[in-house]
């Protein structure tokens, strides 16, 4: 039997949203217990174990530490006993991040509120400019009208996020427009103050075979965005140039 349903929302790298507290409910009828990977969403704008699931983890490396700094990983629970396992592992295994990580964390913790907030507003603005864009296919954006989990992303989320992707029409396409970016960095990470784009099929999603790519809508057309703090007419003004 199914033991464990391991989510994430809003996915990576295609900015679909899963309806948590739909998925814990079936998963607890039959027996599963529920993680949510909630790195994309922060717990500023989502919270999980509010909406029934029974894990969440982060990647901190990202929102969390906001400054392309530092590399760790967070996992919660609500559960006394699952947490008192997890701290027998943790100790067991040795996976504890060191003290100038954690001093690094918590000092970006700090304005991980007012990073986020800006990240989003700045997304949503620089997604509605990308949609009138002649070179622009699709956005990926679930603060879009158009997106098909909207109304979920509304319900469980405090606002849509900093991470937006979008599809132009093939690689060649999109190399050329990452090549001409010149405020946005190429580079894989997310969530830090700076902005950042890359393209799925040759960087993250590289290890994954073309057929399944091709198959979860992974196009090799497809770019995805990190939104920063930067001011967004900056950051629009730099994507229409390169797109241009
Ligand atoms: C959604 C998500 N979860 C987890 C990870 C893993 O993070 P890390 O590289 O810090 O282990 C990443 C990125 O690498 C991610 O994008």
């Amino acid at each position: 039997a199914t033991r464990l349903v391991w989510l994430e929302s809003p996915t990576n790298p295609l900015l679909r949203v899963v309806d948590i507290d739909a998925v814990s409910e079936v998963a607890h009828s039959r027996g599963a217990m529920v993680c949510v990977d909630n790195t994309f969403a922060t717990p500023f704008l989502q919270q999980p174990l509010h909406l029934g699931a029974d894990f969440v983890v982060h990647s901190t490396t990202k929102y969390i530490g906001g400054h392309s700094d530092v590399v760790g990983g967070a996992i919660m629970t609500n559960n006394d006993e699952l947490e008192r396992q997890l701290r027998f592992h943790q100790n067991a295994i040795g996976a504890v991040p060191s003290p100038f990580d954690c001093w690094l964390l918590l000092r970006g913790i700090k304005t991980l509120a007012l990073r986020v907030e800006r990240q989003s507003q700045n997304a949503m603005e620089l997604a509605t400019a990308l949609q009138s864009n002649p070179a622009v296919k699709r956005v990926h954006y679930p603060g879009l009208d158009g997106h098909p989990n909207r109304a979920v992303a509304a319900r469980q989320m405090r606002m849509f996020g900093g991470m937006v992707s979008f599809e132009v029409a093939d690689e060649a396409t999109a190399l050329r427009t990452l090549g001409r970016l010149k405020i946005f960095a190429l580079a894989e990470s997310l969530g830090a103050v700076e902005s950042l784009a890359e393209h799925p099929a040759l960087m993250t999603h590289a290890s994954m075979p073309p057929a399944e790519r091709k198959r979860a809508g992974v196009g090799d057309g497809l770019i995805r965005l990190s939104i920063g703090v930067e001011d967004v007419a900056d950051l629009i003004a730099d994507l229409e140039n390169a797109l241009s």
